[in-house]
C-alpha cells in the first residue's frame, strides 16, 4: 500500500456512492481519526491489490461522491475496474467496503476503575444539575453516530470574552466538529433531597416510605440499591445512560449521617457495589455544605492505582461576584477533608456556567476571574440559553432535546475535556 500523499499533490475525482456507504465511511473514519480521503486512498489500494473483485456491493441509489487521490491512482483504478468488467461505481463501492470490513471501529475506552465525577457547589441555582446531566448525556451518546462539538478549546473563546472582546453567543460553523460519541455505560446520581435531576429526567422521585439511597448510606437498606436505578430511554443513549432517582427522605440524611460510623464512606459503601455496571457515576450534588457533601467528596477521592484526574470534584459557578465567597468555602471545606482524612481528592475543574456576554463588564470580569485561578482551571464554558430551561420543562435530556443547540455542543466539549 503506498503512502498517502499530501493534499497538495491530489486531485479532485468525482464518482458515485450509496448515501449509506458515504455514511459508515464518514463515521469509520471520524471514530479512528483518519481523513476520509485517506480511507478511500487506501481502499482503493487495497482493492487493486487483490486477485479478483470482492462481493457485489448494493449501490442502487447512489450520490454523486467527491474526494482526492493521489496523482494516478484513479487511472491506475479505471483500468482494474474495467479488467474486471466491473462498473467504477461498483469498483469504488467495492473499495469502501473493503476498507471498512480491514478497519474496524476502536474498541470504547474503559477504564478499570471507575471514574467518579461529583459536581458541586453549594450555591444554588448555578446548573449543578444542568451540567451534571448534560456531561452524562455526551458521555452516553451512540459511538457508531457523530454529533456536534465546540472543538476549538472552549478556553480560547473563554479568553476572547474575557477580553470583553467577543460573545461566545456565535457559534462559529468553523468550530464545530461533528464526532462520534462515547459509549459509555454511565450512571446519574440524583444525590439531592430537593430532586431535581430526577424530575428533569422525567423520572419519579422514590416513595418516602420505601428504599432509597439515604437508607443504605444509613446502613438501613431495604432491598438492592440496584432495584431502584431507572434507564433514560432516549436512542442516543442506546439504553446506556441510568438515573438512581432522590427520595425526599434525603432532606434527613446529615441526622442519620450522624449515628453512622465512618459516615464520610457511607456514599462510597452504598454505590461501590454498582461500579461494575458503569464506565462513569456522576453524583449531582444538593447546594449544601453537610456531611452529606463530605460523602460525596470522600466518594470523588483518588483511588489507589487510580490516576490523577480521573476521579474528582466538579465544580459549577455563575460569572458573577457573589460566586467567589462560595467557591472560598466550598473549596475550604476540600482542603479540610483532604488534610484531615489524609486523602487526594482532585479537582476535575471549574465550569462556568449562564455565562452572557451582553451582560458586560461583570459578566466578563468574573469570567476572567475564574480564568485567572489557572488551578483548577475553566474546563467549561456554558451559555445562558433558552434550549436547558425548554428542555426541563419539557422534563426531557437536552442532547435530545436539542441535540445541535450551542449548550448541547459545549456540553460534548466539556466532557471530552474532563475525560
Ligand atoms: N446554561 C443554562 N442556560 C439556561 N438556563 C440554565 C442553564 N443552566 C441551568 N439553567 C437553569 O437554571 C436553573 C438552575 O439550574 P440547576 O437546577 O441546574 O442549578 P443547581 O445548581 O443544580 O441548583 P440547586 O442548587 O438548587 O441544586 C434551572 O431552571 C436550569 O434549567
Ligand atoms: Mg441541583
Amino acid at each position: 500500500m503506498s503512502m498517502p500523499a499530501t493534499s497538495s499533490d491530489r486531485v479532485k475525482v468525482v464518482s458515485k456512492l450509496p448515501g449509506w456507504l458515504r455514511q459508515n465511511l464518514k463515521v469509520r473514519t471520524a471514530q479512528l481519526g483518519i481523513e476520509i480521503q485517506t480511507a478511500v486512498e487506501q481502499g482503493i489500494a487495497a482493492w487493486c491489490d487483490l486477485a479478483s473483485a470482492t462481493a457485489a456491493v448494493d449501490t442502487a441509489g447512489a450520490e454523486s461522491f467527491s474526494t482526492f487521490l493521489p496523482p494516478g491512482q484513479w487511472e491506475e483504478f479505471r483500468t482494474m475496474a474495467e479488467d474486471r468488467r466491473v462498473s467504477l461505481i461498483q469498483g469504488l463501492a467495492q473499495s469502501v467496503q473493503l476498507w471498512l470490513d480491514t478497519n474496524p471501529a476502536p474498541e470504547i475506552q474503559r477504564s478499570d476503575i471507575t471514574r467518579r465525577i461529583v459536581v458541586c457547589n453549594q450555591k444554588g441555582g448555578v446548573g449543578k444539575t444542568a451540567i451534571t446531566a448534560g456531561v452524562g448525556e455526551a458521555l452516553s451518546e451512540d459511538p457508531t453516530c457523530l454529533f456536534p462539538v465546540r472543538v476549538a478549546k472552549a478556553l480560547t473563546a473563554a479568553l476572547r470574552a474575557g477580553d470583553g472582546q467577543a460573545d461566545t453567543a456565535d457559534n462559529d460553523p468553523l468550530d464545530i466538529e461533528k464526532l462520534p460519541g462515547h459509549g459509555l455505560r454511565v450512571l446519574l446520581v440524583d444525590f439531592d433531597p430537593q430532586c431535581h435531576l430526577t424530575n428533569q429526567l422525567g423520572a419519579a422521585p422514590l416513595a418516602m416510605n420505601g428504599d432509597s439511597l439515604t437508607n443504605h448510606m444509613a446502613g438501613d437498606p431495604k432491598g438492592e440499591l440496584r432495584d431502584l436505578i431507572v434507564s433514560v430511554d432516549e436512542e442516543n443513549f442506546g439504553g446506556r445512560l441510568h438515573l438512581l432517582p432522590a427520595c425526599h427522605d434525603a432532606f434527613l440524611l446529615d441526622v442519620r449521617l450522624s449515628a453512622v460510623r465512618a459516615r464520610e464512606a457511607a456514599l462510597e459503601r452504598a454505590l461501590m457495589p454498582l461500579e461494575a455496571d458503569y464506565d462513569v457515576i456522576i453524583v449531582d450534588c444538593p447546594p449544601s455544605l453537610g456531611l452529606s457533601m463530605d460523602a460525596a467528596a470522600y466518594y470523588g477521592r483518588r483511588r489507589e492505582s487510580e490516576g490523577p484526574g480521573q476521579s474528582g470534584t466538579l465544580i459549577v459557578v455563575q460569572a458573577e461576584d457573589s460566586s467567589a465567597d462560595a467557591y472560598d468555602l466550598l473549596t475550604n471545606q476540600m482542603e479540610d477533608l483532604r488534610n484531615d482524612l489524609a486523602l487526594d481528592i482532585d479537582y476535575l475543574g471549574i465550569v462556568v456556567n449562564l455565562y452572557d456576554g451582553r451582560r458586560g463588564y461583570i459578566a466578563t470580569s468574573s469570567l476572567q476571574g475564574w480564568i485567572d485561578i489557572k488551578d483548577p482551571r475553566v474546563v467549561g464554558l456554558i451559555n445562558d440559553l433558552k434550549e436547558q430551561k425548554e428542555a426541563v420543562r419539557m422534563k426531557k435530556p437536552l442532547l435530545s432535546y436539542a441535540p445541535a443547540s450551542q449548550q448541547a455542543v459545549a456540553m460534548r466539549a466539556l466532557a471530552r475535556e474532563i475525560s
